[in-house]
């Protein structure tokens, strides 16, 4: 057969190099930055010795019976799609959970939808809620997903900033400057990735008040909700008149150490879940099967590891706040989740320069606090999914760090 001319066999040639893929890419695609987070994995990739306090994943393995159960279904040949809600047997467990733990009545066959990860549940939350032009309050600092996400939608973020006076807790009076004509819903995740913080029923009131008088819809991500070390968590559903108004997300990635599993779910009214069911079911179809027999397991019989791996982190924040605030750099003391959010204002440095300098010269992976909002400025991100040791030898090159800077 004649060869075309105008096609070279050879990938790489010049005249291939030569395409404009940016006015194929869409519009939106321009608003969406390259997570902050991952830069400093890519920078990390080869170097030996480093220690990283940059990531948002548990250190653990997922407890053995979990992945047993996996195994064995596999054997088993249970290997097929699922109903696109997710397996009812899963369905039924998350609904147990929620009235057990806390009196919510969910109905597993029209109020729970089964997602890859709570990821995904985000982003069909924010679809389903999203018409081009709305806005949607994120109430900061926050995790990066969700401005992404609603520019993805075709919606207007609005940052809502807390503040450290306030333990980073979201008050009506940061909400109510934020509100127009065209706010439609509102994202917070407590306990919070980056701070730690927490919110009480107290404070929860106060902004349901406000989100009743403005007629908004919430998404409450939650994904942190079993690591509360002080007081019980309550879910924002559990208040008078929200549960009506709230996409409630959950997961198993952090409360049982699944993240690779990825497997989240919703929980909203019918009507909701229908929206959020109609865009996984063209998008994704269903959640992986065999994650979802994980998470049978891990509701079923899960427990006393969980609690066993938040007990640990529990030890762990103690030793890096105290360890921080030793040193000279402030850090508000976390509630909840895994992260420490340090100041770091004392040391006259930014905090791009601070995550840049500290792994240049000690190999210490911190997340700067900017790329989680405006109220981040001045202070790091710093999981303590590492283990104690190397959180203690994280800190000991702190101190080098800081001698050295004075
Ligand atoms: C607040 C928050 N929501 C959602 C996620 C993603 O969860 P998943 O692994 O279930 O997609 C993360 C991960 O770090 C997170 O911090």
């Amino acid at each position: 057969m004649k060869q075309n001319q105008s096609y070279s066999s050879n990938p790489s040639t010049p005249s291939q190099q030569k395409m404009d893929y940016s006015k194929f890419i869409t519009h939106s695609m321009s608003k969406v930055p390259r997570s902050g987070i991952r830069k400093y994995f890519d920078i990390a990739e080869g170097i030996e010795d480093v220690i990283s306090l940059g990531v948002g994943e548990p250190d653990f393995v997922t407890p053995w019976h979990i992945r047993e159960m996996c195994i064995h279904s596999i054997e088993k040949g249970e290997t097929a799609y699922t109903s696109n809600f997710g397996l009812l047997e899963l369905r039924e467990e998350i609904a147990k959970r929620y009235k057990n733990d806390y009196g919510l009545y969910y109905d597993p066959k029209s109020e729970i939808l089964v997602t890859t990860g709570v990821s995904e549940a985000a982003d069909l939350a924010l679809r389903c809620l999203i018409d081009p032009g709305d806005e949607v309050l994120v109430v900061q600092p926050a995790y990066v997903s969700y401005v992404p996400l609603i520019y993805l939608a075709g919606g207007v973020p609005v940052p809502v900033n807390t503040k450290l006076e306030n333990d980073f807790r979201v008050t009506p009076e940061d909400l109510r400057p934020k509100i127009t004509q065209k706010t439609k819903a509102i994202v917070f995740n407590y306990p919070n990735n980056p701070t730690g913080a927490i919110m009480t029923r107290k404070d929860f009131e106060a902004i349901a008040d406000v989100i009743i008088e403005h007629d908004l819809f919430v998404i409450s991500d939650e994904v942190y909700e079993c690591m509360t070390y002080e007081g019980t968590h309550v879910p924002f559903t559990a208040l008078e008149g929200m549960k009506e108004r709230t996409i409630l997300l959950n997961g198993f990635s952090k409360s049982y150490s699944m993240t690779g599993f990825r497997l989240g779910y919703a929980l909203a009214p019918a009507e909701i879940i229908s929206a959020m069911m109609l865009i996984h079911q063209y998008c994704m179809l269903c959640a992986p099967v065999t994650a979802q027999i994980g998470a049978i397991e891990a509701l079923k019989n899960g427990r006393e590891e969980m609690l066993s791996m938040i007990r640990e982190f529990d030890r762990r924040r103690v030793l890096i706040v105290d360890g921080f605030n030793k040193l000279g750099l402030d850090c508000f003391e976390p509630k909840g989740a895994f992260y420490s959010f340090p100041s770091i204002r004392s040391t006259g440095l930014t905090s791009e320069e601070f995550a840049d300098q500290f792994f240049a010269e000690k190999h210490v992976i911190t997340i700067p606090g900017n790329i989680f909002g405006d109220t981040g400025t001045g202070h790091m991100r710093c999981a303590y999914a590492a283990s104690r040791d190397d959180i203690k030898d994280a800190l000991g090159r702190l101190e080098d760090f800081l001698n050295k800077k004075k």
